[in-house]
């Protein structure tokens, strides 16, 4: 049977794991709300493209830090707002929900065929609410090229720290023109020739080699299985390796991005797993006949719950987030070096 909706009211204290740490608590349950909607996908009369970070203009710059700073804004119960946005990857992350009918299961929404509709969800509504505060609906937000040359040091967008897009728990010695390691995310003395061919080539294994659906989405998780089957491939790579680069080594945790339970406390957060998203429809387009989404009726019917831009609590399910298109966005198109760096 497919992972169900978790319920609310059962939501408990979330718990952060380290080695020679010992395991922290961490309150980031959503408000509870009685009335459960539906999702219907939107009637959409216009795709909103996804910019590359790298490349917006200070036009939409200045729209994107003030949805941003609202947000921020807003009061605290307000699910909408900044730190409840944040605090829905912790609750889903860090344990907070048992499973439905399975109470001595977590829920845990990474390492597993969950990955990808999961964030893609929690990034649409994030979406909305953003465009709802500045009433622009056609508004998107920006993702993160990582997989391009051009794209492989933080965005500048992220870096001052007057703006609403900063967070100060980062790595300071990754700031641009730091360039990223795709490969893992830890500090190695390439040169930057070297390492932008590395970060391709894993591209490349990432996208292009890995042609079977249970390898690139992750391995099935149902309704009373234990959690973490297994990622895909960039689940488990380029996707880690920039929560590992981005986030602060001399906190305790590595926040923000370093830890599940703090990851959406940092805006590039949302970038980055912008990216991520980006790839799953690239990899739908690549050649080969198995490139398809999962045949699975417990994946298509896994199910989840998030606020939408006017407060309603949501049930969402994986079968209606395969197409991006129909949710109303789209991504920017720009090169894709990698897909000839094979290694
Ligand atoms: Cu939900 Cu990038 O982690």
């Amino acid at each position: 049977a497919p992972i169900a909706a978790p319920d609310l009211s059962q939501c408990e204290e979330a718990t952060v794991q380290k080695t020679g740490l010992p395991t922290m608590g961490v309150a980031c349950c959503p408000p509870v709300s009685t009335t459960i909607i539906d999702f219907k996908p939107p009637s959409v009369r216009k795709i909103r493209y996804r910019p590359a970070a790298h490349l917006v203009d200070s036009r939409y710059l200045k729209k994107f830090e003030e949805a941003l700073r609202l947000m921020r804004e807003l009061d605290k119960d307000d699910p909408r707002s900044f730190m409840q946005q944040a605090n829905v990857h912790c609750a889903y992350c860090n344990d907070a929900y048992p499973q439905t009918l399975f109470p001595s299961q977590p829920i845990q929404v990474h390492n597993s065929w969950l990955f990808f509709p999961f964030h893609r969800f929690y990034l649409y509504f994030f979406e909305r609410i953003l465009g709802k505060l500045i009433n622009d609906p056609d508004f998107a937000i920006p993702y993160w090229n990582w997989d391009s040359p051009s794209g492989m040091s933080m965005p500048e967008i992220y870096v001052g720290s007057n703006s609403p897009l900063y967070d100060s728990k980062r790595d300071l010695s990754h700031l641009p023109p730091s360039l990223i390691n795709l490969n893992g995310g830890k500090d190695n003395d390439l040169s930057r020739e070297r390492q932008i061919e590395c970060n391709l080539n894993l591209m490349y294994r990432e996208m292009v080699r890995t042609k079977i659906p249970s390898l690139f989405f992750g391995k099935a998780y149902r309704a009373g299985s234990t959690a973490d089957p297994g990622a895909g491939s960039v689940e488990n790579g380029s996707h880690i390796a920039v929560h590992i680069w981005v986030g602060d080594k001399e906190e305790p945790y590595n926040e923000d991005m370093g830890n599940f339970y703090s990851a959406g406390r940092d805006p590039i957060f949302y970038a980055h797993h912008a990216n991520v998203d980006r790839m799953w429809n690239i990899w739908k387009t690549l050649p080969g006949k198995k490139r398809r989404d999962i045949d699975d009726s417990d994946w298509l019917d896994s199910a989840f719950l998030f606020y939408d831009e006017n407060k309603n609590l949501v049930r969402v399910k994986v079968r209606d987030c395969l197409d991006s298109r129909a949710l109303g966005y789209d991504y920017q198109s720009v090169d894709i070096p990698w897909l000839g760096s094979k290694a």
